[in-house]
């Protein structure tokens, strides 16, 4: 056992007993660009409670930090929040070592576990809402259903004031400052923005839902403990959090406009560019994405707090370029609201693609606006002149709506 891992104290009974991850870049299609934590805890009570565990390959440096303080086979109890494998992934082998009495979990997410695992799990399902004591400590848990899995929950542990919240209000940032207010906030507010847009955006509605009701259930929150990135340990930070969460889910359209474009022989990225000189003359915010070197959920976060989307794509093969399709599938998916866009792009013979994006726009949910600009090979002056035109009518548009 590595014995270089300690466990880190966050209050008089828990400890975080995580793991950091520098190298991680690619998370099932999201760029973790400053990497991740995978945040499990312990609680030291009269019967000691481990909350989540790590991705499978942390699970040495999970038990090391266990170790340091307490003799792994002593914890009584696994509360399981989140059935995703960077939180389950080592659940198995953990059970193994702790043998604990009980591993708890939402009643989807004993369904989860048994379909990752397909063996014989003994897990104990707990109802939403349910209060109950372990030894001296005593929790609620609650279901927060598509936060963002079906399984997804809360534990709330009221000894120490502790909300353990799985993924919500979590980031991707690989820190040894485990305390929000240790870290610096531009960087926190990017990621905490790049993990809302990127993985809760289409379950709005059940954010809206629970930061309504988590007041009904008369927690004293004096610790907000997410399963990736810091942990919120003021009353400020955890206030801070919550209220960019719920400023993002009103997706509210901005005097920001977003330009993604891919590019054949430069001729839609000099389109690109005047239909951002357009914008930028109306002192309005513009963002230009060139996807040789912007990855798709850079450009979702982007997105987040902006109010208009602007794409471009050559034809080829009658198609759009396939890194246009790929940003505008996942889009499809994520289902960004409140956006006005339109489409651009150089053509040879067809120029099938601006139609292709026209139709994707709208599957996406946003409004066109404006016309489309298409040229043939070069854009002349006359076209990057319609093209600066196209980018300060779309920023008129978001001055007069705002
Ligand atoms: Fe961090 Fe949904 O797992």
């Amino acid at each position: 056992m590595n014995n270089t891992f300690d466990a880190i104290k966050i209050s008089d009974k828990v400890y975080w007993v995580g793991a950091i991850d520098n190298e991680i870049r690619d998370f099932h299609g999201y760029n973790a660009s400053r990497g991740t934590t995978y945040n499990a805890y312990l609680i030291l009570g009269e019967k000691p409670v481990l909350i989540d565990t790590v991705k499978a390959p942390f699970f040495s440096e999970m038990m090391a930090r266990i170790t340091s303080i307490i003799d792994p086979k002593k914890i009584s109890y696994i509360i399981s929040n989140h059935a995703e494998m960077d939180h389950s992934g080592c659940l198995l082998p953990t059970i193994e070592i702790i043998k604990p009495e009980k591993v708890f979990a939402s009643k989807m997410g004993a369904l989860a576990l048994k379909a990752h695992f397909h063996q014989q799990l003994d897990l104990t399902e707990i109802n939403h809402g349910e209060k109950f004591s372990l030894g001296d400590a005593t929790f609620t848990c609650i279901e927060t259903r598509m936060l963002h899995w079906p399984d997804s929950m809360f534990t709330y542990f009221a000894n120490d004031g502790i909300l353990f919240s799985q993924d919500v209000f979590g980031m991707h940032l690989a820190t040894y400052k485990i305390l929000a207010q240790q870290n610096e906030r531009v960087v926190m507010r990017y990621e905490a923005m790049k993990y809302f847009a990127n993985i809760l955006l289409p379950y709005t509605s059940f954010v809206t839902k629970i930061l309504d009701t988590l007041p009904n259930f008369g927690f004293d929150i004096k610790i907000l403990a997410p399963d990736h990135g810091p942990i919120w340990n003021t009353a400020s930070d955890i206030n801070w959090i919550m209220d960019l969460w719920h400023k993002w889910t009103q997706q509210k359209s901005t005097e920001k406009v977003v330009i993604f474009y891919d590019t054949m022989w430069n001729s839609t990225a000099k389109m690109a560019n005047a239909i951002a000189d357009g914008v930028m003359v109306e002192n309005t915010l513009v963002k230009v994405m060139p996807l040789s070197v912007s990855h798709r959920s850079d450009i979702a976060t982007e997105l987040l707090e902006s109010g208009a989307l602007v794409i471009g794509s050559p034809t080829i093969n009658q198609q759009i370029f396939p890194t246009v399709a790929d940003i505008l599938c996942y889009l499809k998916g994520l289902k960004p609201k409140n956006l006005i866009g339109q489409a651009f792009g150089s053509y040879g013979w067809g120029g099938e693609s601006i139609n292709i994006l026209q139709e994707e726009l709208k599957n996406i949910g946003i409004k066109l606006f404006d016309i489309p600009i298409k040229t043939l090979y070069v854009p002349n002056d006359n076209c990057l002149a319609a093209c600066r035109t196209l980018g300060q009518n779309i920023a008129k548009e978001l001055k007069n709506s705002s």
